[in-house]
Order: structure tokens, then sequence, then C-alpha cells
């Protein structure tokens, strides 16, 4: 088919660089054994109590959900103890990252912002909603320079996107100033703080803005059912947002973006609190075993309050990921971010974190 046919803005789209599979490096290097510590996934797999009720409901997948999944807002609602008219779940938080720029921010006219680098979904939507992606640099130290995203929005700015923890780095700015920001932005934007790690943050009061959200009206949270609940695979994420937004939400989202078995195990993760405690002791436990293995092996470790670390090794990056894939690990090169002197490196349990550490201090050290 002729390109003259795609829209000129989308001739020479680039896509999301995804973490590479686990069957795809079997494949790629004739392996039986491969972890996978690329796409900050739970380092528990999925819960035995969810994939029980998963289970319990297969018969229903011929099923429809519930248009706008009222029971799964509910719970959340319970859970967090906001309004379900605050709540919008989608197939995933990228779902609730188009959807917001779809509903707010006009094509060919307004413009987004985030920091340089970020989340890779903030762009990629951005583009292909034809919306202006603006970003301004982190400081050298990845921490978060509001000055300088202060500085690049302007009358035509309708979303600031904020991840906090941030990807890649794990670097978190305290709730308390983020909210300065929220006061600070130009009146029609919106700031939207993506929390998929925050259950990772140490303490979560310091990180989180569940509390305070609600103390601006130009908010809205993202989170994620793929980190700390284990559920990747099944795509749910939700936003939490002032009511009236969330109703453009509602009024514009596929019915049945959220399917009925995405919903039935969403809500028993939130309630399966052995399942969460454990995976957050897990990766606490874990980071700091990562943390000090690799600092032994010559590498710069970041501070993260996420469930990965950012990391810059001793010799060429590009190199040690390779030479780890051809070992069975996989890990995320970071080109893609423009970071081509690091890699991030998911916090696995504790098996998967020696198994990294030897073949990591193989390849520094060159056996
Ligand atoms: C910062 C951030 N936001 C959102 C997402 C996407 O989450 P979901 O799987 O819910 O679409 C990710 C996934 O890695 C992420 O790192």
């Amino acid at each position: 088919m002729s390109n003259t046919r795609i829209r000129p803005d989308i001739r020479d789209f680039e896509p999301y660089v995804a973490g590479r599979s686990i069957d795809e490096i079997k494949a790629a290097y004739q392996l039986t054994s491969v972890i996978k510590l690329a796409s900050n996934e739970n380092p528990l797999g999925t819960s035995p109590v969810v994939q029980d009720v998963i289970c319990k409901n297969a018969s229903l997948a011929f099923r429809y959900a519930q248009a706008g999944n009222p029971v799964l807002r509910k719970a959340l609602a319970e859970h967090l103890g906001i309004a379900d008219t605050c709540i919008v779940c989608g197939n995933g938080s990228d779902e609730i990252i188009d959807l917001l720029i779809r509903v707010m921010a006009r094509p060919g006219v307004d413009n987004v912002v985030a920091f340089d680098p970020c989340f890779s979904m903030y762009k990629v939507q951005s583009k292909l909603c034809g919306v202006a992606f603006r970003q301004a640099p982190l400081n050298r130290d990845f921490s978060f320079s509001w000055d300088g995203l202060l500085q690049i929005m302007d009358e035509r700015t309708r979303i600031v996107f904020v991840t906090n923890p941030d990807n890649p780095s794990g670097y978190a700015a305290p709730a308390s100033e983020i909210l300065d920001l929220a006061r600070r932005i130009p009146e029609q934007a919106t700031l939207v703080v993506d929390e998929a790690y925050i259950d990772f943050s140490d303490p979560l009061e310091t990180y989180s803005m569940l509390r305070l959200f609600e103390n601006a009206s130009n908010i809205v949270l993202l989170r994620t059912f793929s980190k700390l609940f284990g559920l990747a695979g099944l795509r749910l994420g939700y936003g939490i947002m002032p009511p009236d937004l969330a109703d453009y939400l509602m009024r514009t989202r596929p019915p049945f973006s959220v399917n009925i078995l995405a919903e039935k195990a969403g809500i028993a993760a939130i309630n399966d609190t052995p399942f969460i405690e454990a995976t957050r002791t897990t990766v606490l436990k874990g980071k700091e075993q990562l943390v000090r293995g690799m600092e032994a092996c010559g590498c710069k470790v970041y501070p993260s309050q996420a469930n990965f670390l950012l990391v810059k090794p001793p010799v060429d990056p590009a190199r040690v990921c390779d030479a780890l894939l051809r070992k069975g690990i996989i890990v995320r090169p970071l080109g893609s971010y423009g970071l081509d002197d690091c890699f991030r490196v998911s916090v696995g349990n504790a098996e998967e974190n020696e198994r990294f550490l030897h073949a990591l201090g193989e390849v520094v050290h060159g056996s």
C-alpha cells in the first residue's frame, strides 16, 4: 500500500521499544533457561490467590465485562479511600495516558510536556494524537528540575507528565514538591503524576500524592496493576482524577477495554495483602542485594525508590547487555531513552538477582 494513505506525521513513527521476551531470547541464543529483569515486572510472579480467581472465572471469557467496570471502580475506591467517581480503569495505564491526551489536547494546536528522559509512552501517544511533545532535561543526577519544566510550558500546554518514582532512574520527589508544581503550572494545564512504581517508595506517605491530590483541581494520578500486583500481562491500570474529568474519560473510553478476567483478578489482587507485603519485602531486600553486588563489580548505581535500578557499568553497557543476553539474562539497554552509558535492571527474586550478579561479574571481569 502506498504510504501516501498514511498521515504524513505518522510515516516516520518510532514505536515504543519494549523489553525483549524470554521466548525470543531462548530462540535467538538456543538457551533453555532465561530470566527477564527488563520490564520491572513482579519478582514473585502472579499471586496464587489471583491465579485461582482467574482459573475459576475462565468460563466467563466469552462474556463482555460490565461496561465501564463499575464493580472494580467501587472496589478500588474502597481500597484507596476515595470516591469511585474519581476513578477510571483502563487496559493498562497506557490506555489512560492515551485517553487523557485525546480528551484534553487539541491535535496541531496544544502541547504536552515531560522530562527528558521519560517513560516513552507519553511521547508515542502524543505523536499518535498529533500533539506536540516537549521535554526539559532532568538534572545530571536525574533529580527533577521544576524550573526547567516550567520554562517549556506555555498557554498551549495541556498536560504535564511527571513520573514519580521516575522511570528509568528510580528517583522520587516528595509529594509536597509535586503539589507545589501543580500550583505553578499554567491554568489550562493538568499535572499527570504517573505513580506506576509508588508502592515501592519508602516511606510511601512522603512520596504518594493520593492524600494530596484533592488539594488542587488540576492533578491526575496514574496507577497500574502491572508492578506491585503482578498482572502486567492481563493489562489493567487506572487513573485517579477530578470527577468531571473522569466523566469525560468514561464517555470516550472503549466500553470493554478492561476484560472480565482482568476485572476479577484486579479485585482479588487489591485484597491479597500477604502477596502485596511479600512483594514489597522481596523488592526492598533484592534492591540491597543488587546494589551491594553491582557496586562490588565497579558499577555506579543510582538511588532508586522503584523496583528497578539505573546502572552505569565500568565497561561498555551495550557489550554488557549483549553478553548478559548470551548468558540468558535480559536487562534493559537504555539507548531508546538517550542513556547510552547505562542500563536498567529490574529487581528479581533472590535467586535471579544472584544469577544476574554472577553473570555481571564474569562480563565485567572478562571471563
Ligand atoms: C512509568 C510507567 N508508566 C506506565 C507504565 C505502563 O503501565 P501499564 O502496564 O499499566 O500500561 C509503565 C510500564 O512500564 C511505566 O514504567
